[in-house]
């Protein structure tokens, strides 16, 4: 187009009535365009930051689990001190086929050379990854302080994610945190509740015979150990968070491993 042609057009635009249907259409589609480069240049641009963001808050979640989180803390360098492994959930044992600084378990989870499909799936997740990432605290001396295993699964509208923190001993619960759901606020949301989560210290996940007994319910007069009090108006939730809790202590999840660790065969 020669450039008088171009200028042309933009003096016939110019001397449109501002009232005209071609010159709102024309402003409009303007400031679509200007508005659609705004969101992409920023969703573009804020990508990575939204990433690193995502990664500190659970790092900050593991903290929080472990109970070694406050204000102010410097949430790289303290989780620095935790130890990634990845275990293989088959043999109940370390795996050193992956990476454990980058080894991706949502990832692994859906992939079908990684992970299994789970005919008895009470954590509503479909399959389960053969390798996860867990993390040990360990004290000055190297021995181990805590172990921290990544839980998930749907509770009522939402898959929810989370961490359990054991003592050394395999068997007592130090802590439990979800990180991401979306059960209602007031509601399900109440998994978060520094008081319901307080439940969780000391309970213990099997009895001396090795059966999981920990539980998630309303009932009372259950044995006061392995107990959780379901969350009131929220019982749907609370079944899910037994069913996920659970599944990851159970055969399925994490018992195997957690047997070798108490028996140092690992
Ligand atoms: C809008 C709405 C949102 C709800 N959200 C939840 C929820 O997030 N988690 C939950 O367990 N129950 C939720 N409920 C309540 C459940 O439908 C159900 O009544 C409840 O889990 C039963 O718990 P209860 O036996 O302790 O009363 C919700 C109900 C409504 C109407």
């Amino acid at each position: 187009m020669s450039e008088l042609k171009k200028e042309n057009i933009f003096i016939k635009i110019k001397n449109m009535p501002v009232d005209s249907i071609p010159k709102t259409l024309l402003v409009a589609v303007a400031l679509c365009l200007l508005c659609s480069m705004i969101v992409s240049f920023a969703a573009v641009n804020l990508k990575s930051v939204q990433d690193i963001n995502k990664i500190r808050d659970k790092q900050k979640n593991v903290l929080q689990v472990a109970g070694i989180y406050y204000k102010g803390i410097d949430i790289e360098k303290s989780f620095a001190s935790f130890q990634p492994m990845v275990v293989d959930m088959e043999k109940g044992v370390y795996s050193n086929k992956f990476d454990p600084k980058v080894f991706d378990d949502k990832k692994a989870a859906s992939d079908p050379t990684l992970s299994v499909l789970l005919k008895d799936d009470p954590a509503s997740i479909g399959r389960r990854s053969n390798f996860t990432t867990i993390y040990l605290l360990k004290n000055k001396d190297g021995s181990l302080d805590k172990i921290i295993l990544p839980i998930y699964g749907y509770g009522l509208w939402s898959t929810l994610y989370g961490f359990i923190a054991l003592e050394e001993n395999c068997n007592d619960i130090f802590g439990l945190q979800f990180y991401q759901h979306a059960e209602t606020p007031g509601l399900g949301a109440e998994v978060d509740n520094p008081k319901w989560k307080a439940q969780w210290k000391g309970k213990k996940l099997n009895n001396q015979n090795g059966e999981l007994m920990i539980q998630v319910a309303k009932t009372s007069g259950l044995k006061k150990e392995y107990h959780i009090d379901a969350i009131a108006g929220a019982t749907l939730t609370s079944n899910g968070v037994d069913n996920l809790v659970k599944f990851w202590m159970g055969k399925a999840g994490f018992k195997k491993f957690l047997e070798n660790l108490k028996n140092g065969e690992v």
